[in-house]
């Protein structure tokens, strides 16, 4: 997880930088909350089911607080508080899971490489490639 400066994200180096360096050519901004996003209550179970995706996830959120859950090595949730300034990335085949804390807000910048789909492949999706290499580089990096 990194720091950045959020009050400065429509005109940050810093921001550029990270963009420039791993290809985030395409981002949007969602904000997360009753009022502003359709189907809230659905999205919201959907984003709380434990999945994956073929890509790195990476928020940067502007406003508010949620919570990333992760596993760890012995497959137990890892609570992630993450808050309003935090760069967050989630490697393209590990299991996560997102829900709201009580202000029920988060304001992120998502970011991607290429043309998002936001495909989640819920759990169990061992036989994906993307999953096998994933553990494999747990392995490796052990
Ligand atoms: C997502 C997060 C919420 O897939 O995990 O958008
Ligand atoms: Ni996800």
């Amino acid at each position: 997880m990194q720091r950045l400066d959020p009050d400065k994200y429509e005109n940050d180096p810093e921001l550029e930088k990270i963009r420039k360096e791993r290809n985030y050519n395409w981002m949007d901004i969602i904000t997360v909350s009753r009022e502003e996003l359709p189907d809230y209550e659905e999205k919201l179970k959907s984003f709380y089911e434990e999945h994956l995706h073929l890509d790195e996830e990476v928020r940067y959120v502007l406003e508010g607080s949620g919570y990333f859950e992760v596993r760890d090595d012995k497959d137990r949730w890892i609570r992630i508080l993450v808050e309003k300034g935090d760069l967050i990335t989630l490697p393209a085949g590990s299991y996560h899971r997102f829900t709201l804390d009580e202000q029920n807000y988060i304001k992120a910048m998502r970011l991607f490489t290429g043309q998002p789909t936001w495909e989640a492949h819920f759990r169990p999706a061992e036989n994906l490639e993307i999953r096998k290499q994933y553990l494999e580089f747990l392995v490796q990096s052990a």
